[in-house]
Protein backbone atom coordinates (compact mmCIF):
# COMPACT_ATOMS: atom_id res chain seq x y z
CA UNK A 1 0.00 0.00 0.00
CA UNK A 2 3.08 2.09 0.71
CA UNK A 3 3.56 1.96 -3.41
CA UNK A 4 0.34 4.99 -3.66
CA UNK A 5 0.51 7.19 -1.00
CA UNK A 6 4.02 7.56 -1.28
CA UNK A 7 5.37 10.08 -4.81
CA UNK A 8 6.32 7.46 -7.84
CA UNK A 9 10.19 7.37 -8.97
CA UNK A 10 11.05 7.15 -12.45
CA UNK A 11 14.71 5.90 -13.19
CA UNK A 12 16.60 7.46 -16.36
CA UNK A 13 19.35 5.28 -17.81
CA UNK A 14 21.31 6.27 -20.40
CA UNK A 15 24.88 6.31 -21.59
CA UNK A 16 25.27 10.00 -22.55
CA UNK A 17 25.29 12.48 -19.80
CA UNK A 18 23.62 15.62 -21.66
CA UNK A 19 20.49 13.15 -22.75
CA UNK A 20 20.38 12.30 -18.67
CA UNK A 21 20.51 15.96 -18.25
CA UNK A 22 17.73 17.04 -20.96
CA UNK A 23 15.25 14.48 -19.97
CA UNK A 24 15.66 15.11 -15.82
CA UNK A 25 15.32 18.46 -16.48
CA UNK A 26 12.05 17.78 -18.55
CA UNK A 27 10.83 15.81 -15.75
CA UNK A 28 11.73 16.65 -12.58
CA UNK A 29 9.12 19.84 -12.77
CA UNK A 30 6.23 17.39 -12.14
CA UNK A 31 5.71 15.77 -9.01
CA UNK A 32 7.92 12.37 -9.53
CA UNK A 33 10.96 11.61 -7.80
CA UNK A 34 13.73 11.08 -10.95
CA UNK A 35 17.21 9.55 -10.17
CA UNK A 36 19.70 8.55 -13.23
CA UNK A 37 22.17 5.77 -14.22
CA UNK A 38 24.34 5.88 -16.82
CA UNK A 39 24.70 1.91 -17.12
CA UNK A 40 22.55 -0.78 -16.80
CA UNK A 41 24.58 -2.39 -14.49
CA UNK A 42 24.37 0.64 -12.45
CA UNK A 43 20.47 0.92 -12.75
CA UNK A 44 20.07 -2.64 -11.27
CA UNK A 45 22.15 -1.28 -8.51
CA UNK A 46 19.35 1.04 -7.95
CA UNK A 47 17.11 -0.82 -8.67
CA UNK A 48 17.90 -3.52 -5.65
CA UNK A 49 17.95 -0.75 -3.39
CA UNK A 50 14.16 1.09 -4.32
CA UNK A 51 11.43 0.67 -5.64
CA UNK A 52 11.38 2.10 -9.29
CA UNK A 53 7.38 2.66 -11.02
CA UNK A 54 9.19 3.71 -14.56
CA UNK A 55 11.80 2.74 -16.44
CA UNK A 56 13.11 4.75 -19.28
CA UNK A 57 16.41 3.75 -20.92
CA UNK A 58 18.39 4.02 -23.76
CA UNK A 59 18.64 0.88 -26.00
CA UNK A 60 22.27 1.67 -27.56
CA UNK A 61 24.44 1.01 -24.94
CA UNK A 62 27.81 -0.52 -24.38
CA UNK A 63 27.97 -3.42 -22.05
CA UNK A 64 24.74 -4.16 -20.99
CA UNK A 65 22.00 -3.27 -23.79
CA UNK A 66 18.87 -1.85 -23.05
CA UNK A 67 16.76 -4.76 -24.04
CA UNK A 68 19.09 -7.06 -22.18
CA UNK A 69 18.49 -4.46 -18.83
CA UNK A 70 14.67 -4.52 -19.97
CA UNK A 71 14.64 -8.38 -19.54
CA UNK A 72 16.44 -8.26 -16.31
CA UNK A 73 13.94 -6.03 -15.15
CA UNK A 74 11.23 -8.05 -16.49
CA UNK A 75 12.02 -10.87 -14.47
CA UNK A 76 12.99 -9.21 -11.04
CA UNK A 77 11.02 -6.50 -10.80
CA UNK A 78 7.81 -7.10 -13.17
CA UNK A 79 5.42 -4.63 -11.61
CA UNK A 80 7.99 -1.60 -13.11
CA UNK A 81 6.44 -0.13 -16.26
CA UNK A 82 9.44 -0.09 -18.98
CA UNK A 83 9.75 1.93 -21.98
CA UNK A 84 12.54 1.79 -24.21
CA UNK A 85 14.45 5.16 -25.89
CA UNK A 86 15.67 4.41 -29.07
CA UNK A 87 17.00 5.28 -32.63
CA UNK A 88 15.01 4.20 -36.14
CA UNK A 89 17.91 2.42 -37.21
CA UNK A 90 16.89 -0.21 -33.48
CA UNK A 91 13.28 -0.89 -34.87
CA UNK A 92 13.54 -4.35 -35.15
CA UNK A 93 14.59 -4.73 -31.61
CA UNK A 94 12.23 -2.71 -30.26
CA UNK A 95 9.56 -4.88 -32.28
CA UNK A 96 10.55 -8.06 -30.92
CA UNK A 97 10.84 -6.22 -27.35
CA UNK A 98 7.30 -5.31 -27.35
CA UNK A 99 6.03 -8.47 -28.65
CA UNK A 100 8.18 -10.47 -26.31
CA UNK A 101 6.54 -8.22 -23.57
CA UNK A 102 9.65 -6.70 -22.30
CA UNK A 103 8.40 -2.71 -22.89
CA UNK A 104 5.17 -1.31 -22.26
CA UNK A 105 5.85 1.48 -25.31
CA UNK A 106 9.07 2.96 -27.07
CA UNK A 107 9.75 6.20 -27.92
CA UNK A 108 12.07 7.36 -31.13
CA UNK A 109 15.10 10.06 -30.85
CA UNK A 110 15.20 12.62 -31.02
CA UNK A 111 11.50 12.49 -29.02
CA UNK A 112 8.96 15.38 -29.19
CA UNK A 113 8.77 16.51 -25.15
CA UNK A 114 4.92 16.52 -25.24
CA UNK A 115 4.91 12.94 -26.31
CA UNK A 116 7.02 12.33 -24.23
CA UNK A 117 5.16 13.73 -21.16
CA UNK A 118 2.03 12.06 -22.27
CA UNK A 119 4.20 8.54 -22.66
CA UNK A 120 4.78 9.13 -19.33
CA UNK A 121 1.93 10.16 -17.63
CA UNK A 122 0.38 7.09 -19.13
CA UNK A 123 2.76 4.93 -17.87
CA UNK A 124 2.53 6.12 -14.72
CA UNK A 125 -1.28 6.02 -14.04
CA UNK A 126 -1.14 2.15 -15.66
CA UNK A 127 1.46 1.36 -12.96
CA UNK A 128 -0.63 3.60 -10.21
CA UNK A 129 -4.04 0.93 -11.66
CA UNK A 130 -1.83 -1.96 -11.48
CA UNK A 131 -0.49 -1.55 -7.44
CA UNK A 132 -4.00 -0.39 -6.54
CA UNK A 133 -5.88 -3.81 -8.21
CA UNK A 134 -2.81 -5.81 -6.15
CA UNK A 135 -3.52 -3.95 -2.97
CA UNK A 136 -7.32 -4.48 -3.19
CA UNK A 137 -6.69 -8.39 -3.85
CA UNK A 138 -3.84 -8.34 -0.87
CA UNK A 139 -6.46 -7.01 1.18
CA UNK A 140 -9.09 -9.50 0.64
CA UNK A 141 -6.57 -12.48 0.89
CA UNK A 142 -5.16 -11.52 4.33
CA UNK A 143 -8.84 -10.76 5.07
CA UNK A 144 -9.44 -13.91 4.28
CA UNK A 145 -6.36 -14.89 6.46
CA UNK A 146 -6.75 -13.23 9.36
CA UNK A 147 -10.70 -14.92 9.56
CA UNK A 148 -8.74 -18.22 9.77
CA UNK A 149 -6.70 -16.99 12.72
CA UNK A 150 -9.35 -15.59 14.81
CA UNK A 151 -11.29 -18.80 13.98
CA UNK A 152 -8.31 -20.85 15.09
CA UNK A 153 -7.95 -18.62 17.88
CA UNK A 154 -11.40 -18.96 19.29
CA UNK A 155 -10.55 -22.68 18.55
CA UNK A 156 -8.07 -22.65 20.97
CA UNK A 157 -10.31 -20.58 23.75
CA UNK A 158 -13.33 -23.15 23.53
CA UNK A 159 -10.36 -25.60 24.88
CA UNK A 160 -8.45 -23.58 26.92
CA UNK A 161 -10.61 -20.84 29.19
CA UNK A 162 -7.35 -18.87 30.83
CA UNK A 163 -5.93 -18.53 27.10
CA UNK A 164 -8.72 -15.64 26.28
CA UNK A 165 -7.91 -11.87 26.89
CA UNK A 166 -4.08 -13.07 27.14
CA UNK A 167 -2.97 -13.80 23.64
CA UNK A 168 -4.66 -10.25 22.74
CA UNK A 169 -2.78 -8.56 25.54
CA UNK A 170 0.61 -10.77 24.53
CA UNK A 171 0.15 -9.07 20.74
CA UNK A 172 -0.67 -5.86 21.89
CA UNK A 173 2.79 -6.02 24.21
CA UNK A 174 4.56 -7.57 21.24
CA UNK A 175 3.31 -4.96 18.67
CA UNK A 176 4.69 -2.37 20.98
CA UNK A 177 7.90 -3.69 20.74
CA UNK A 178 7.67 -4.24 17.36
CA UNK A 179 7.11 -0.88 16.47
CA UNK A 180 9.67 0.75 19.08
CA UNK A 181 11.88 -1.45 16.97
CA UNK A 182 10.82 -0.05 13.59
CA UNK A 183 9.97 -3.95 12.73
CA UNK A 184 9.08 -4.20 8.96
CA UNK A 185 5.14 -4.72 8.04
CA UNK A 186 5.57 -8.39 7.14
CA UNK A 187 7.60 -8.60 10.82
CA UNK A 188 4.84 -6.83 12.78
CA UNK A 189 2.27 -9.43 10.82
CA UNK A 190 3.92 -12.08 11.40
CA UNK A 191 4.01 -11.34 15.40
CA UNK A 192 0.60 -10.23 15.58
CA UNK A 193 -0.21 -13.80 13.96
CA UNK A 194 1.94 -15.42 16.47
CA UNK A 195 0.87 -13.91 19.17
CA UNK A 196 -2.61 -14.73 18.71
CA UNK A 197 -1.48 -18.10 18.35
CA UNK A 198 1.44 -19.23 20.18
CA UNK A 199 -0.24 -21.45 22.29
CA UNK A 200 -2.01 -23.20 19.19
CA UNK A 201 -0.57 -25.99 20.04
CA UNK A 202 -2.39 -27.01 23.06
CA UNK A 203 -5.24 -27.89 21.03
CA UNK A 204 -3.23 -31.45 20.68
CA UNK A 205 -3.00 -31.68 24.54
CA UNK A 206 -5.19 -33.09 26.99
CA UNK A 207 -8.18 -30.81 28.07
CA UNK A 208 -7.96 -32.58 31.58
CA UNK A 209 -4.53 -31.34 32.12
CA UNK A 210 -4.89 -27.87 30.67
CA UNK A 211 -7.48 -27.14 33.19
CA UNK A 212 -6.20 -28.81 35.87
CA UNK A 213 -6.03 -25.41 38.84
CA UNK A 214 -2.60 -26.22 40.31
CA UNK A 215 0.83 -26.69 39.77
CA UNK A 216 1.32 -30.00 37.44
CA UNK A 217 3.45 -33.03 38.12
CA UNK A 218 6.26 -33.95 35.70
CA UNK A 219 4.81 -36.02 33.33
CA UNK A 220 1.38 -33.36 33.10
CA UNK A 221 4.33 -30.66 32.24
CA UNK A 222 5.83 -33.18 29.54
CA UNK A 223 2.68 -33.26 28.18
CA UNK A 224 1.85 -29.28 28.42
CA UNK A 225 5.30 -28.75 26.80
CA UNK A 226 4.52 -30.82 24.09
CA UNK A 227 2.32 -27.46 22.79
CA UNK A 228 5.01 -25.33 21.45
CA UNK A 229 6.27 -28.33 18.63
CA UNK A 230 2.37 -28.93 18.09
CA UNK A 231 1.55 -25.52 17.25
CA UNK A 232 4.09 -25.40 14.61
CA UNK A 233 3.48 -28.67 13.27
CA UNK A 234 0.04 -27.21 12.87
CA UNK A 235 0.74 -23.61 11.51
CA UNK A 236 3.91 -24.62 9.38
CA UNK A 237 1.70 -26.40 7.07
CA UNK A 238 -0.05 -23.36 5.55
CA UNK A 239 1.80 -20.63 3.89
CA UNK A 240 1.25 -17.27 5.20
CA UNK A 241 1.70 -18.63 8.98
CA UNK A 242 5.04 -20.04 7.99
CA UNK A 243 7.29 -17.16 9.39
CA UNK A 244 4.74 -16.92 12.38
CA UNK A 245 5.69 -21.01 12.99
CA UNK A 246 8.90 -20.28 13.83
CA UNK A 247 8.10 -17.95 16.43
CA UNK A 248 5.46 -20.22 17.46
CA UNK A 249 7.86 -23.10 18.02
CA UNK A 250 10.40 -20.72 19.61
CA UNK A 251 8.04 -19.07 22.10
CA UNK A 252 9.26 -21.06 25.33
CA UNK A 253 13.31 -21.20 24.39
CA UNK A 254 15.28 -19.12 27.13
CA UNK A 255 18.05 -16.52 25.97
CA UNK A 256 20.54 -19.02 27.95
CA UNK A 257 19.77 -22.09 26.03
CA UNK A 258 18.06 -23.86 28.93
CA UNK A 259 14.19 -23.46 27.13
CA UNK A 260 12.58 -25.65 25.03
CA UNK A 261 11.57 -27.90 22.80
CA UNK A 262 15.25 -27.01 20.83
CA UNK A 263 17.65 -25.34 23.72
CA UNK A 264 18.99 -22.74 21.23
CA UNK A 265 20.11 -19.66 22.82
CA UNK A 266 20.78 -16.39 22.13
CA UNK A 267 20.56 -14.76 18.27
CA UNK A 268 19.86 -18.38 17.69
CA UNK A 269 16.48 -17.84 18.59
CA UNK A 270 13.99 -15.47 16.03
CA UNK A 271 13.52 -11.83 17.79
CA UNK A 272 10.25 -12.82 17.28
CA UNK A 273 10.35 -15.79 19.35
CA UNK A 274 12.65 -13.28 22.04
CA UNK A 275 9.58 -10.84 21.91
CA UNK A 276 6.93 -12.93 22.22
CA UNK A 277 8.71 -14.98 25.33
CA UNK A 278 8.87 -11.32 27.32
CA UNK A 279 5.54 -10.51 26.54
CA UNK A 280 3.49 -13.78 26.76
CA UNK A 281 5.75 -14.29 30.68
CA UNK A 282 4.67 -10.89 31.54
CA UNK A 283 1.10 -10.80 31.34
CA UNK A 284 1.50 -14.45 32.34
CA UNK A 285 2.71 -12.84 35.50
CA UNK A 286 0.16 -10.25 35.84
CA UNK A 287 -2.82 -11.78 35.65
CA UNK A 288 -4.45 -14.01 37.71
CA UNK A 289 -4.71 -17.88 37.45
CA UNK A 290 -7.35 -20.34 39.34
CA UNK A 291 -4.73 -21.16 41.85
CA UNK A 292 -2.54 -18.06 41.93
CA UNK A 293 -2.97 -14.18 42.57
CA UNK A 294 -1.48 -12.27 39.48
CA UNK A 295 1.85 -10.72 40.30
CA UNK A 296 2.07 -6.94 41.13
CA UNK A 297 2.94 -4.84 38.04
CA UNK A 298 6.31 -3.44 40.16
CA UNK A 299 6.69 -7.21 40.66
CA UNK A 300 6.56 -8.57 37.36
CA UNK A 301 8.66 -6.00 35.76
CA UNK A 302 11.47 -7.06 38.49
CA UNK A 303 11.18 -10.39 37.67
CA UNK A 304 11.79 -9.74 33.56
CA UNK A 305 14.91 -7.54 34.86
CA UNK A 306 15.90 -10.58 37.47
CA UNK A 307 15.91 -12.93 34.25
CA UNK A 308 17.17 -10.65 32.05
CA UNK A 309 20.60 -12.41 30.77
CA UNK A 310 19.20 -16.31 31.46
CA UNK A 311 15.68 -16.40 30.46
CA UNK A 312 15.00 -13.22 28.04
CA UNK A 313 17.39 -11.19 25.85
CA UNK A 314 18.31 -8.41 27.98
CA UNK A 315 17.90 -5.61 24.97
CA UNK A 316 14.40 -6.49 24.48
CA UNK A 317 13.81 -6.42 28.39
CA UNK A 318 15.52 -3.30 29.02
CA UNK A 319 13.23 -1.73 25.70
CA UNK A 320 9.93 -3.38 27.56
CA UNK A 321 10.19 -2.07 30.52
CA UNK A 322 10.92 1.64 29.15
CA UNK A 323 7.65 1.21 27.74
CA UNK A 324 5.85 0.16 30.20
CA UNK A 325 4.84 3.59 31.20
CA UNK A 326 1.63 3.20 33.29
CA UNK A 327 0.47 6.36 32.17
CA UNK A 328 -0.35 5.01 28.53
CA UNK A 329 -2.05 2.08 29.01
CA UNK A 330 -1.88 -0.69 26.76
CA UNK A 331 -5.35 -1.13 24.47
CA UNK A 332 -6.14 -4.16 26.91
CA UNK A 333 -6.31 -1.98 29.58
CA UNK A 334 -8.63 0.75 27.96
CA UNK A 335 -9.01 3.60 30.80
CA UNK A 336 -12.36 5.01 29.01
CA UNK A 337 -15.17 2.62 28.31
CA UNK A 338 -16.04 1.75 24.54
CA UNK A 339 -19.36 3.42 23.70
CA UNK A 340 -22.27 1.79 22.25
CA UNK A 341 -24.86 3.56 20.58
CA UNK A 342 -28.54 1.87 20.28
CA UNK A 343 -30.79 3.05 17.68
CA UNK A 344 -34.31 2.31 17.67
CA UNK A 345 -33.58 -0.77 20.52
CA UNK A 346 -36.88 -1.77 22.36
CA UNK A 347 -36.46 -1.16 26.77
CA UNK A 348 -36.60 -4.33 27.12
CA UNK A 349 -33.65 -4.88 24.23
CA UNK A 350 -32.01 -1.84 26.08
CA UNK A 351 -31.76 -3.34 29.76
CA UNK A 352 -30.72 -6.70 28.40
CA UNK A 353 -27.57 -5.14 26.79
CA UNK A 354 -27.22 -3.46 29.87
CA UNK A 355 -27.40 -6.26 31.67
CA UNK A 356 -24.75 -8.36 29.35
CA UNK A 357 -22.11 -6.17 29.24
CA UNK A 358 -20.06 -4.84 31.97
CA UNK A 359 -20.50 -0.83 32.59
CA UNK A 360 -16.83 0.04 33.58
CA UNK A 361 -16.23 -1.45 29.49
CA UNK A 362 -19.14 -0.16 27.74
CA UNK A 363 -21.17 3.06 27.61
CA UNK A 364 -24.71 2.52 26.10
CA UNK A 365 -26.38 5.52 24.34
CA UNK A 366 -29.80 5.31 23.35
CA UNK A 367 -32.03 6.75 20.77
CA UNK A 368 -34.95 6.18 19.02
CA UNK A 369 -34.59 7.85 15.63
CA UNK A 370 -32.31 7.85 12.78
CA UNK A 371 -32.23 11.49 13.12
CA UNK A 372 -31.06 11.68 16.74
CA UNK A 373 -28.42 8.94 15.65
CA UNK A 374 -26.52 10.32 12.80
CA UNK A 375 -25.76 13.76 15.23
CA UNK A 376 -23.95 11.17 17.60
CA UNK A 377 -22.21 8.88 14.79
CA UNK A 378 -18.85 10.10 14.81
CA UNK A 379 -18.39 9.87 18.89
CA UNK A 380 -19.10 6.37 19.34
CA UNK A 381 -17.58 3.14 18.57
CA UNK A 382 -20.42 0.71 17.89
CA UNK A 383 -23.50 1.20 16.30
CA UNK A 384 -26.58 -1.55 16.97
CA UNK A 385 -29.51 -0.49 14.89
CA UNK A 386 -33.34 -2.00 15.01
CA UNK A 387 -33.92 -3.79 11.23
CA UNK A 388 -36.63 -1.38 10.70
CA UNK A 389 -37.01 2.59 11.85
CA UNK A 390 -39.41 4.66 10.83
CA UNK A 391 -37.66 7.94 10.26
CA UNK A 392 -35.48 6.30 7.08
CA UNK A 393 -34.04 3.30 5.41
CA UNK A 394 -31.55 1.38 7.91
CA UNK A 395 -29.37 0.34 5.41
CA UNK A 396 -28.66 3.04 3.74
CA UNK A 397 -27.78 4.77 7.47
CA UNK A 398 -25.77 1.91 7.91
CA UNK A 399 -23.62 2.81 5.30
CA UNK A 400 -23.65 6.48 5.38
CA UNK A 401 -22.35 5.53 8.91
CA UNK A 402 -19.32 4.17 7.38
CA UNK A 403 -18.36 7.19 5.18
CA UNK A 404 -19.11 9.28 8.77
CA UNK A 405 -16.92 7.30 10.75
CA UNK A 406 -14.48 4.59 9.25
CA UNK A 407 -13.88 2.87 12.37
CA UNK A 408 -17.29 2.22 13.05
CA UNK A 409 -18.56 -0.99 13.63
CA UNK A 410 -22.17 -1.76 12.59
CA UNK A 411 -24.33 -4.34 13.84
CA UNK A 412 -28.24 -5.31 13.25
CA UNK A 413 -30.36 -5.85 15.66
CA UNK A 414 -32.83 -8.51 14.74
CA UNK A 415 -35.29 -11.42 15.28
CA UNK A 416 -34.23 -15.07 15.11
CA UNK A 417 -37.10 -15.38 12.70
CA UNK A 418 -36.21 -12.14 10.10
CA UNK A 419 -32.95 -14.27 9.30
CA UNK A 420 -33.59 -15.36 6.15
CA UNK A 421 -32.50 -13.91 3.56
CA UNK A 422 -30.50 -10.83 5.46
CA UNK A 423 -26.93 -12.28 4.36
CA UNK A 424 -26.58 -10.47 1.52
CA UNK A 425 -27.63 -7.35 4.38
CA UNK A 426 -24.02 -8.00 5.82
CA UNK A 427 -22.23 -7.29 2.75
CA UNK A 428 -24.41 -4.49 1.36
CA UNK A 429 -23.87 -2.47 4.20
CA UNK A 430 -20.76 -3.93 5.62
CA UNK A 431 -21.91 -5.03 8.78
CA UNK A 432 -19.73 -6.74 11.20
CA UNK A 433 -22.61 -8.84 12.56
CA UNK A 434 -26.49 -9.30 13.38
CA UNK A 435 -26.95 -9.13 16.83
CA UNK A 436 -30.58 -11.84 17.10
CA UNK A 437 -33.22 -11.14 19.64
CA UNK A 438 -34.46 -12.29 22.18
CA UNK A 439 -31.02 -11.53 23.95
CA UNK A 440 -28.59 -14.81 25.53
CA UNK A 441 -26.07 -12.31 27.65
CA UNK A 442 -23.18 -14.50 27.28
CA UNK A 443 -23.63 -14.29 23.47
CA UNK A 444 -23.85 -10.50 23.24
CA UNK A 445 -20.77 -10.27 25.84
CA UNK A 446 -18.55 -12.84 23.34
CA UNK A 447 -20.68 -10.51 19.94
CA UNK A 448 -19.02 -7.30 21.26
CA UNK A 449 -15.74 -8.15 22.77
CA UNK A 450 -15.04 -10.34 19.50
CA UNK A 451 -16.08 -7.30 17.28
CA UNK A 452 -13.65 -4.95 19.11
CA UNK A 453 -11.00 -7.79 18.80
CA UNK A 454 -11.34 -7.76 15.23
CA UNK A 455 -11.52 -4.38 14.81
CA UNK A 456 -8.24 -3.94 16.46
CA UNK A 457 -6.64 -6.71 14.82
CA UNK A 458 -7.67 -5.08 11.09
CA UNK A 459 -6.08 -1.69 12.43
CA UNK A 460 -2.88 -3.24 13.23
CA UNK A 461 -3.08 -5.38 9.74
CA UNK A 462 -3.89 -1.88 8.32
CA UNK A 463 -7.35 -3.25 7.01
CA UNK A 464 -9.15 -0.65 8.20
CA UNK A 465 -9.76 2.08 5.63
FE1 LIG B 1 3.18 -21.31 25.54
Amino acid sequence: MSNLSTRLTILLVDDEAMILKTLQRLLVRHDWDIVIAESGAQALEIMAQRSIALLLTDQRMPEMSGLELLREVKASYPDTVRIVLTGYAEMDVVVKSINEGEVYRFLTKPWNNAELLKTVHEALQHYHEKMTRYSEITSQLELANLETVMALAEAIELKDHYTKGHCSRVRDYALRIAMALNLSDNLRRDLVYASILHDCGKIGVSESILNIDGPLNDEQYREVKRHPVLGFEMTSKIDYLRPASIIIRQHHERWDGTGYPDGIKADEISLGARIVAVADTFDAMTSSRPYRRALDFDVAVQELITNRGSQFDPEIVDLFVSLLDRSTPFSGELETPRRLLLVGALSEQISELANSLPATCYELISVATLAEARVLITSVDMVVCARHLEDGDVIDFLTACKHLNPQIIRIMLIARQDMAGMAETVNQAGLYAFMIYPLRPAEVHALVENAFEWQRMASVLHFVE
